[in-house]
């Protein structure tokens, strides 16, 4: 992987796309990824990124970085939607997005630009082509060796520069209810979808794992962020009560493209059985008495700073909410009643010190 060409080298075998059950799929290194590319799914990732955007207060990053970097990589870009906001808030920045799926929109800033190529094979960027910031957002499903990953992006940085992963989990749980008991066609969804992806060698609930892999990868300063984020409308925080809303679009696109496939191709079912399992699904998240939700990480951390590291860290241009401190007291059944279910942002974790209470509660949901 490396943009020493002029990236004019994409040939037709790449745009020769695979159809199946109505969907198309990437043709390049083709059936490594299982989700598809084509329309729908584009819509899907536009949504997302503005979920993710909410969450960050409109920013585009956690990890504190320099506003004067000059070398960004996106990894795995989609649409490359991040890529073009960020080429746009950092005009100075050559930003490189890189994706198996040719995507990506001709129009776009002049200092942004995308490749096909596979994050997994090797990395040709020249050392002076090193950058301060690689990011990569909802990669969980795309890669077979996170540790890997995270040490070529350790490698890939100039001293001092960032590494940040922006994920959700794919476990979904219900307020008070962490087993799912009160959503139990979700339940099996989510394990058949874990499933699949694992039996694929690409493990799709990783989120909860990046934080140490960066830290044994040898990255500095990791930081771990957790929201939790309301599928649907049923919270009272009018902020939630709009990501919830969008999420929950959200959620509903994710239901085939997470599916078919991997149920089809790896588990071996039948496309009507597959169908059946989504109409489930669908019924769950649709019904707010369920009150489901899921969590999103923010993971960061940077290369260490040689003693000439010219990276100098400062906040954010835009500061994302702060987290909670403290894990408030749940309230009482009556309370409950009187008020209606709380918030999710009254139940919002601060990672770092709760990182162990959180893996309980996720592994409860995790196949
Ligand atoms: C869930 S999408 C996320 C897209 C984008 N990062 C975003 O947040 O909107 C995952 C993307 O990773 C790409 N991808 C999967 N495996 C890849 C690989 N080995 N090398 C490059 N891109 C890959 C897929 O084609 C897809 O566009």
């Amino acid at each position: 992987m490396g943009d020493d060409d002029d990236g004019s080298s994409i040939t037709s075998s790449i745009y020769s796309y695979v159809y199946e059950n109505g969907r198309r799929y990437h043709a390049y290194r083709e059936g490594n990824y299982l989700l598809p590319n084509d329309a729908e799914e584009q819509e899907r990732l536009d949504l997302s990124h503005h979920i993710f955007r909410l969450q960050l207060g409109g920013a585009l990053h956690f990890a504190p970085i320099d506003r004067n970097l000059k070398r960004v990589l996106d990894l795995g870009t989609g649409t490359g939607i991040w890529a073009i906001d960020f080429a746009d808030e950092f005009p100075n920045a050559a930003v490189i997005g890189c994706d198996l799926s040719p995507i990506q929109p001709q129009w776009r800033p002049p200092n942004c630009s995308f490749f096909v190529d596979d994050i997994e094979s090797d990395w040709t960027y020249a050392r002076h082509e090193a950058f301060d910031y690689i990011h990569g957002r909802g990669m969980g499903g795309s890669v077979s060796d996170w540790p890997l990953l995270c040490r070529r992006s350790l490698e890939h940085l100039n001293p001092g520069g960032w590494f940040e992963i922006q994920d959700y989990d794919t476990a979904i749980y219900a307020y008070n209810d962490p087993d799912l008991e009160t959503a139990p066609r979700t339940r099996e969804w989510q394990v058949l979808v874990n499933l699949a992806a694992e039996r694929s060698g690409r493990t799709m609930n990783v989120a909860h794992r990046q934080k140490q892999w960066m830290i044994e990868a040898g990255y500095q300063d990791v930081h771990e962020e957790v929201v939790q984020v309301p599928i649907g409308t049923w919270t009272k925080d009018p902020r939630l009560k709009e990501i919830g809303t969008f999420q929950l679009e959200h959620m509903l696109s994710c239901i085939p493209a997470f599916t078919l496939a991997p149920l089809t191709r790896v588990l071996n079912y039948t496309v009507d059985e597959v169908r059946l399992i989504m109409a489930g699904v669908r019924a769950e998240f649709t019904d707010p008495k369920r009150r489901l939700m899921t969590k999103f990480r923010f993971v960061y951390g940077r290369r260490p700073p040689h003693a000439h590291a010219h990276a100098h860290a400062h906040a954010p241009s835009h500061s994302p909410p702060a987290p909670g401190d403290v894990l408030p007291a749940a309230p009482t059944a009556e309370e409950e009643r009187r008020d209606g279910p709380p918030s999710p942002d009254a139940i919002r974790i601060r990672n770092v010190r709760d990182i162990g209470s959180q893996e309980t509660v996720d592994s409860r949901n995790r196949p």
